[in-house]
């Protein structure tokens, strides 16, 4: 299965592609963005090598990869749903790891995990996926709040066996990695259907009353 464009409410996510290089790079180029990744803005040469390393990663199993969001008005940032990797992340098939980045004026507005349920509605539904986790610093409050958004549980603290050439805020503090199963969202699908059918039935039932005369 390829990669396929996916919507919500407000977004259009697009599989990565070669012309969307530029707006990595204007991403990249942010340092308040890349505070808990490297610490300071990317370099041209180093958004490019990070944009080839994106797309390889989409390569390695069918229907997972990067995906560029777009609302009405442009660009917001990207979104993965990738194949485990690196020293953190053992490489179990029917797993992968979530992840969002997006431009600082488009924060808090509920983007990130708007996009983040619908990659994990697509990990499930259309994949098949039994586990989907996403890791981050210990010290990145913003990634935390948004995996809890989005439905993921705190799984564990732990100390990252990657080593890495800048000096990141609050690195000392460890990394932190979310969850969750196929059974559990399931669950709080199955939840969340009852709880909308109980709503209407509920609305049912007041508006015959209302219309009963006496
Ligand atoms: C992390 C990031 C993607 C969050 O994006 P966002 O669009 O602001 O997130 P949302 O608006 O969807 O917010 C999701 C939840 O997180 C909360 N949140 C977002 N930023 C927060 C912050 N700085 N402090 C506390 N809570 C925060 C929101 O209130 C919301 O919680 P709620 O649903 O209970 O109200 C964004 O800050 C970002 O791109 N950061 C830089 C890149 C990065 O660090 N990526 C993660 C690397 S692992």
């Amino acid at each position: 299965m390829t990669q396929p464009t996916l919507h919500t409410r407000r977004l259009t996510l697009v599989p990565l592609v070669d012309e969307h290089l530029e707006l990595e790079v204007e991403l990249d180029s942010d340092p308040e963005v890349m505070r808990y990744l490297t610490g300071r803005a990317l370099t041209r040469a180093e958004a490019e090598r990070a944009h080839h390393r994106r797309r390889a990663a989409a390569r390695k199993v069918p229907g997972l990869g990067f995906w560029v969001g777009f609302a009405e008005d442009g660009f917001v940032g990207w979104w993965i749903l990738q194949p485990p990797h690196g020293p953190d992340q053992p490489n179990i098939a029917g797993e992968a790891d979530l992840g969002y980045r997006l431009l600082r004026c488009r924060w808090r507005c509920g983007y990130a995990s708007e996009g983040a349920k619908e990659l994990i509605r697509y990990g499930f539904s259309n994949l098949g996926l039994n586990r989907i986790f996403a890791q981050t610093m210990a010290a990145n409050t913003a990634s935390r709040a948004t995996m809890a958004a989005a439905g993921l549980s705190f799984v564990r603290a732990f100390i990252s066996a990657g080593t890495y050439e800048d000096a990141v805020f609050g690195a000392e503090q460890g990394e932190v990695e979310y969850d969750i199963t196929q059974a559990k969202w399931q669950q709080r699908q199955a939840t969340a259907l009852e709880n909308q059918q109980q709503a209407s039935l509920d609305r049912c039932t007041d508006s015959t009353r209302e219309k009963r005369p006496g």
